[in-house]
């Protein structure tokens, strides 16, 4: 639920940039993308270039038309906040 959501700095964010814990911000929300990984249509390696970062601006020079929130939603972790 909306209680459980995280705060998430760019630093952590950068702390989960591997297959098996990968996380990815769009739009100022952040991503688990692990479980989407083997889904993707674009392939695991173009989806991976994120892992651990912000990745608005690949996502929408690639695809801005997909609909990231509802795809993901079930892997919503939190919201992208800066440092303190
Ligand atoms: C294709 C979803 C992130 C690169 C697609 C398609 C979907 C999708 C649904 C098919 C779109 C279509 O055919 O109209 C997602 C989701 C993402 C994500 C939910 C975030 C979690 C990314 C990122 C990149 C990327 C960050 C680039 C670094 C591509 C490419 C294709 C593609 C190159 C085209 C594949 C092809 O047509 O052969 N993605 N994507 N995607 N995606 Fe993503």
């Amino acid at each position: 639920g909306v209680n459980s959501l995280m705060r998430i700095t760019p630093s952590m964010l950068k702390q989960h940039n591997k297959r098996e814990d990968a996380w990815s911000a769009f739009h100022g929300k952040v991503y688990n993308i692990t479980p989407y990984l083997p889904y993707h249509p674009g392939g695991e390696k173009e989806l991976m270039r994120v892992a651990g970062r912000d990745g608005t601006r690949l996502f929408s020079l690639t695809h801005a038309w997909v609909n990231v929130d509802y795809m993901l939603d079930e892997c919503l972790v939190g919201f992208l906040v800066n440092e303190p």
